[in-house]
């Protein structure tokens, strides 16, 4: 098959998008698969085999024409965090030039790419909690003695459509909430403000593969900072990663259950990871988000969770493959 990699996008989160890339292309198994990798940045779409070639993608058709040779896909694995890649951009014209790709459809990807709207949805979930939190939009009027008055300190105040803990801070004292959502929308037109959950902090994949829906080994994550930030989570041994989580049995059942749940309720497609809180003593899990494009990055939760399963990385991508695009 020949597959378009796609890698980049419009966000801050690209950095991570171009290491999720690289540690795919090194594991799709070269005699199944003819992958091109392709870059989507703010200035074009671009294969670049090497240096002093970039060609430029047809938007037509998404084909590239090399050397006088038109090339196109037969599928597309998208490793885009963010914009265009995580928030349905790419599946709504892809799913209009009839083209498969590796992940959520459209509709699931834009809502899900919106804290704020997924936990509106996954709302009701059997054994799911979720935090209180308040939504406010840019140019609204929200008022911040009101919100004080909502919702109980400390905070999380959140990009609502961000990734990777980009403007996100975790507020202790109501004084400070204003500087945090000033900081919010700098990245973004919505903010959530979240009351703060206090527990242990887990993530879980949960993919499709042979036709069965199945959650991975869960991780659970350990930072001496304030929350698992943008340097906690991208800088080795800033935060202990422990897969599988050292949990009770029934536990792991439980949150395997809810994520697979999350899964179906979402009607997700491809492979995603949900974060949760677990209260203490093995309490309630609350639900924090959903990443329909999760990292692939070389230290990142999925690969973990892959090899604990017992699965060879270049496997899971073969089936993952098969199993979105045929
Ligand atoms: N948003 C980052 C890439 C993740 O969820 O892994
Ligand atoms: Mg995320």
């Amino acid at each position: 098959k020949i597959i378009a990699l796609l890698t980049g996008g419009t966000t801050g989160e690209w950095v991570i998008s171009v290491k999720s890339a690289a540690t795919i292309a090194q594991n799709l198994d070269a005699d199944k698969f003819e992958v091109y990798k392709i870059m989507l940045t703010q200035q074009g779409w671009f294969y670049e085999p090497a240096d002093s070639m970039k060609i430029e993608v047809d938007r037509n058709d998404f084909s590239l024409t090399i050397k006088g040779k038109k090339i196109t896909f037969d599928g597309v694995f998208i490793a885009i965090h963010g914009a265009p890649g995580e928030d349905g951009k790419l599946q709504g014209y892809f799913d209009m030039i009839g083209l498969p790709y590796t992940t959520c459809d459209a509709l699931t990807s834009a809502v899900t790419m919106n804290k704020g709207y997924t936990k509106a949805i996954v709302n009701g979930i059997d054994q799911l909690h979720i935090a209180k939190s308040a939504q406010i939009f840019k140019g609204g009027d929200y008022s911040l003695e009101q919100l004080k008055k909502d919702l109980k300190a400390p905070y999380f105040v959140k990009p609502n459509n961000g990734g990777s803990s980009i403007g996100m801070t975790k507020v202790n004292h109501p004084n400070d909430l204003q500087a945090a959502i000033d900081k919010a929308f700098k990245e973004d037109t919505q903010v959530l403000i979240e009351e703060f959950i206090s527990g242990r902090e887990f993530t879980i994949g949960v993919v499709k593969l042979d036709g069965k829906v199945t959650a991975l080994p869960a991780t659970e994550v350990e930072t001496a900072k304030e929350f698992f930030d943008f340097e906690a989570k991208y800088t080795p041994g800033v935060a202990t990663e422990t897969t599988p989580a050292v949990i009770r049995d029934e536990t792991r059942v439980r949150v395997e259950q809810i994520a697979k749940n999350v899964y179906a309720k979402l009607n997700c497609s491809g492979v995603v990871r949900i974060d949760f809180i677990l209260t203490e003593d093995e309490g309630d899990f609350y639900f924090i988000e959903i990443n329909t494009i999760p990292g692939q990055t070389a230290t990142s939760f999925i690969p973990q969770q892959v090899a604990a399963a017992g699965i060879k990385l270049n496997d899971f991508y073969t089936k993952l493959i098969r199993e979105t695009i045929g």
